[in-house]
């Protein structure tokens, strides 16, 4: 801890300096290893949020911090206008990994979701025919994209949005889960429909089984863009490689990024096929820090370690441990406990405590989490969680939901 500063001068000058858009809780994280964190105390904590997904290799990954200290001590930065072996290689491994074609870097989440937006308007016009400026994008209601301008124009969620109009147009919101609305709101000007395969800050929220692979289908016989927001529960975060994978469903293009930076760095990208990444030019889109070589080295490691650890067939076995566990607390303030692999939401029950105080209570007893709307508790702990770490964790959760 800085000399002379103890925890509550912290809170208070966070407070102070920290412009309020976060309502964060008093930890003051000091370090960090695997799935445990430590506050400046020396408090001892399990993560059960990781970074909202960034972190699915856990903290502080050997290879991870290696492959950044290695390439930092190379070339961090280089230019678009150049090349670098980092990026073709991170763009052929990333496009073959993904079974796709094409790639385009970018940093952070709504970065790349904006890119995937001017990707289908510009397909739009130029290849299916829609007049110009005239494109829509169908979206589903309670979806979470981001929080650029564009992306909040067409969240549902007030707060969102309300005093940061106007709203850029070109949207239109079905309900999630109902392909039928899919359906039943496209018209020749409709480019592209962007989905969440579950909706993460919406609640944990899962779509009924065939959902994807009808709205697959509905988008093909329509010539519309199923665009897929993988950021959250790409990369083994829901026991596949890809929650779309689940019902064997291949976008057009895919969104990804948070642990694609392997929790140390923001890289974002969106991939697919050569036909639609195609259509943009030079000039047409760009970014100063997307493809770094130091970000392309350590999304390659990422892919590796996701390979090499296979996360993904893990998180099968240890999601549904963990989900079986927590169905099995008798609390009478749980509504529902709902996920697939370590994407978990547990619903307490309206008028009893919200989640964000049961946060509050579960982060005193060591245990790193967030709520999400305002009853559900998030619990996405890094891929790399063992059952003994799971065991810790349920025994805390079943105290805090049982007193
Ligand atoms: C599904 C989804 N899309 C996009 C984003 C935005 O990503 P970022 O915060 O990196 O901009 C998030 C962030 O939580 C997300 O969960």
């Amino acid at each position: 801890m800085e000399e002379n500063y103890s925890k509550t001068d912290l809170v208070w000058l966070s407070k102070f300096y920290l412009a309020p858009n976060y309502n964060s809780y008093p930890v003051i994280v000091d370090w960090a290893s695997g799935c445990k964190v430590w506050d400046v105390e020396g408090k001892e904590y399990i993560d059960m949020l990781s970074g909202y997904s960034a972190l699915n290799f856990g903290h502080v990954h050997p290879k991870i911090t290696r492959a950044l200290l290695y390439q930092a001590d190379k070339v961090a930065v280089c230019p678009r206008k150049f090349l670098s072996e980092e990026l073709i290689f991170f763009a052929k491994e990333l496009a073959e990994f993904c079974g796709m074609e094409m790639v385009l870097p970018s940093n952070g989440g709504a970065e790349a979701v904006e890119t995937a937006i001017k990707l289908a308007r510009k397909w739009a016009y130029t290849k299916k025919g829609v007049s110009k400026n005239r494109a829509k994008i169908i979206t589903c209601e309670n979806n979470f994209h981001g929080r650029t301008v564009t992306i909040v124009s067409f969240s549902s969620e007030p707060q969102y949005i309300d005093l940061f109009g106007p709203r850029t147009p070109g949207f239109k919101k079905i309900p999630f889960g109902d392909a039928g609305a899919l359906r039943g709101a496209i018209t020749s000007d409709t480019a592209a429909f962007l989905v969440e395969p579950i909706q993460g800050e919406g609640g944990i929220v899962i779509p009924p089984d065939g959902y994807l692979k009808e709205c697959r289908e509905i988008c093909y016989e329509n010539n519309v863009l199923l665009i897929v927001d993988e950021i959250q529960t790409g990369f083994g975060r829901t026991g596949k490689m890809f929650a779309c994978d689940h019902e064997n469903v291949k976008p057009d293009l895919y969104i990804l990024g948070k642990a694609l930076g392997g929790g140390v760095l923001p890289v974002s990208a969106v991939v697919g096929s050569r036909e639609l990444l195609s259509v943009f030019v030079p000039g047409d889109h760009g970014s100063t820090f997307g493809g770094n070589p130091l970000a392309c080295h350590v999304a390659r490691e990422a892919l590796n370690v996701l390979r090499e650890e296979r996360l993904a067939e893990r998180v099968l076995e240890t999601g549904e441990y963990f989900l079986r566990h927590l169905r099995k607390i008798k609390s009478p303030s749980i509504k529902e406990v709902r996920g697939r692999g370590l994407l978990i939401g547990i619903e307490v029950k309206f008028g009893g405590l919200d989640a964000h105080e049961y946060c509050k209570r579960l982060i005193e007893e060591g245990v790193l989490c967030s709520d999400t709307k305002r009853y559900v508790i998030r619990i996405a702990p890094p891929l790399i969680i063992n059952k003994a770490e799971i065991d810790w964790a349920l025994e805390r959760i079943e105290k805090v939901l049982t007193t």
